[in-house]
């Protein structure tokens, strides 16, 4: 396992893996590696000739009060865990080195940033946008893997990665649950036995509102009442329904949208999503790929 911690070997590595003709997939990670991470690691390593993950628990995201002094940091652990997985490379730069003394750049995704995550956390988006920029243009991979489990992340890297014309392909991975449906995060490690199993209204409010959409819900607002009141013990943060693309509400559910939650349980802030495509919408699809094969 090669270990770069500055961006100059980092960017050496990577062209020295293209110039054998070898494609890089890319996992970027904060550490403490749970099942997970391990999910985007294994479909990197199967999709591509190597496999880079970076671990870098990333200032500009958190905001003074938040636990990034306190963030799990557990390198011996991951590095063989990743190695387990076959990932080749790991890409741990130095704080100082990513954000050195006089920093100023920042890449800033307008309106995706700005709802749900980003009501509570105001500058968490702008630093994992800038973050991940930075990790892809020293990194220079083919394809980049995110999960689910951060819907509005994956939303906003889709965006940027379209707007600043990065020749990267996004992939959005499902989420990784334990078997009784808490969505895996390296923050579940904070929670005791008591909020572990209030943690488990988030899984269960949101399996409850895919059944009522299965059932023909369509309007926003009475989703949204039914997961509030599958939630009642826990301290909400946020329940939202919007487009799954542009992260805006909507009111009538007639497109794919994502439903996300987040609650305070414990010393823990915890998070999840489910994404929905109504049927109507699916066999819209369907339809119209039917004609366009008879037109052509
Ligand atoms: P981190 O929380 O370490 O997550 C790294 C990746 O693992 C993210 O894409 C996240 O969505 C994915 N992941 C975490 N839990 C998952 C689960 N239960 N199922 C599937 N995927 C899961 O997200 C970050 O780090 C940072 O914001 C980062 C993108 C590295 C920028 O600093």
């Amino acid at each position: 396992m090669k270990i770069l911690e500055s961006a100059k070997e980092m960017r050496r590595w990577s062209r020295d893996q293209r110039r054998h003709g070898r494609t890089i997939g890319f996992v970027p990670t904060m550490g403490a590696l749970h099942e997970g991470h391990a999910s985007l690691i294994r479909e990197s390593v199967a999709k591509n000739d190597v496999t880079v993950l970076s671990i870098f628990v990333n200032p500009a995201q958190f905001a003074p009060h938040e636990d990034f002094d306190t963030y799990p940091r557990t390198f011996e652990t991951d590095r063989a865990m990743a190695a387990a997985l076959g990932a080749v490379a790991i890409y741990a730069p130095r704080s100082d080195s990513v954000y050195p003394e006089g920093y100023a750049t920042y890449v800033h995704v307008e309106r995706l940033s700005d709802g749900l995550c980003g009501g509570s956390r105001p500058v968490f988006f702008r630093g994992i946008s800038t973050v991940v920029a930075k990790l892809f243009n020293v990194v220079e991979p083919d394809r980049a893997y995110f999960g689910q489990k951060d819907a509005q992340q994956c939303a906003i890297i889709k965006r940027m990665v379209r707007d600043l014309e990065f020749d990267i392909d996004i992939i959005e991975m499902p989420i990784i649950r334990e078997a009784d449906g808490l969505a895996m995060s390296s923050r579940n490690r904070y929670l005791s036995e008591g909020d572990r199993q209030r943690a488990l209204n988030l899984s269960r409010a949101l399996q409850h509102a895919r059944e009522l959409l299965d059932a023909g819900e369509r309007d926003a607002a009475k989703v949204i009442d039914a997961v509030r009141s599958a939630m009642q013990d826990v301290p909400i943060d946020y329940i939202a329904l919007v487009d799954a693309d542009d992260i805006a509400p909507v009111e009538k559910i007639d497109r794919p949208i994502l439903i996300a939650v987040a609650a305070n349980i414990g010393p823990a802030r915890l998070i999840d999503n489910i994404k929905y495509t109504p049927v109507e919408c699916k066999a819209k699809t369907v339809h119209t790929t039917a004609m366009q094969g008879i037109q052509s």
